[in-house]
């Protein structure tokens, strides 16, 4: 196993990097509309330099190697060489020649100070076994005056996409309370918790705002729950040790439970998330 791999965060994503590979296509779609948030309050335009931190099977790296064109470059990271190779053969089938990809973890980057324009990470800040050494990290490769910008989940309860499949499967398999501060999808969930370590970690004008989407791809309920029961480590940990019995049970009630946000066959979400931004001081 890679040096890389410590902890057993990074070994739920190893495991899950399959997964995050096989659907990646629709991980792309649904959180489009994320990707080009991220992009405008990082402030990214053409020409610079883009640190992508978390950057798992390739996105936002590749959508922000297209905004930031030829002159400009993406380096995407990530601890998971699954993920990366998935991302680089995506971009390799996209033509998109100036995006490189480097295996490492946030508070460990293999780069000089002082180095891009801007630094990103959608949906990877609430894994890093200490957020604040990784956006510490995250500052000190990014060019004085330069951009800082992370997306984490909203509230569980704002989001049908999460709460539908979690009240399902909570009627079938009981599970203990997470730690606040336990790397998990909604760490951040809270206003001003992720801005306040960002502070901390020496960023200026810091600003937090709530992004509303439609998290929308064209897949069934029926695929709907293929892809969500596959690509979250948690969600196979419950289902492990079921019978096929009680799992088609489940799968049966989720398919029931999110229908209403097919209209027309297709998944149709609504969602909210935040996205903190901040600039390095000169
Ligand atoms: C929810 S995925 C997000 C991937 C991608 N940015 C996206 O939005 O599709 C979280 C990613 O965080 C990565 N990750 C976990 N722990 C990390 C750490 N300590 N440092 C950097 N990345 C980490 C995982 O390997 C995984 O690819």
């Amino acid at each position: 196993m890679s040096q890389v791999l410590v902890n057993d965060t990074l070994q739920e994503w190893q495991a899950t990097a399959t997964y995050w590979t096989k659907h990646h296509n629709t991980i792309r779609t649904m959180f489009a509309p994320l990707t080009r948030a991220l992009i405008k309050q990082a402030h990214i335009v053409q020409g610079q330099s883009v640190l992508d931190v978390a950057g798992g099977a390739g996105e936002p790296s590749l959508t922000i190697a297209q905004a930031v064109g030829p002159l400009g470059f993406v380096m995407c990271t990530d601890p998971i060489a699954e993920m990366l190779a998935s991302a680089e053969h995506e971009a390799l089938s996209r033509g998109l020649e100036n995006v490189r990809f480097w295996q490492c973890t946030a508070d460990t980057l293999p780069f000089a100070s002082d180095l891009f324009d801007v630094a990103v990470s959608r949906l990877g800040v609430m894994f890093f076994p200490d957020p604040l050494a990784g956006l510490r990290e995250m500052l000190r490769v990014t060019k004085q005056g330069g951009r800082i910008a992370l997306v984490v989940w909203d509230r569980s309860d704002l989001n049908p996409y999460s709460y539908l499949v979690t009240q399902v499967v909570s009627r079938h398999v009981p599970s203990s309370p997470i730690e606040p501060d336990a790397p998990d999808a909604f760490r951040f969930a809270e206003e001003g918790k992720l801005a306040a370590i960002l502070k901390v970690a020496g960023a200026i004008d810091v600003n937090e705002c709530v992004v509303k989407f439609d998290i929308a791809a064209p897949i069934s309920p029926e695929e709907f729950w293929d892809f969500r029961s596959e690509i979250s480590e948690v969600l196979r940990e419950k289902l492990r040790n079921l019978s096929g019995d009680e799992k088609e049970r489940i799968a049966n009630e989720v398919q029931h439970a999110v229908r209403e946000f097919f209209p027309g066959g297709h998944r149709r979400f609504p969602a909210q998330m935040i996205i903190v931004s901040g600039t390095k001081r000169s």
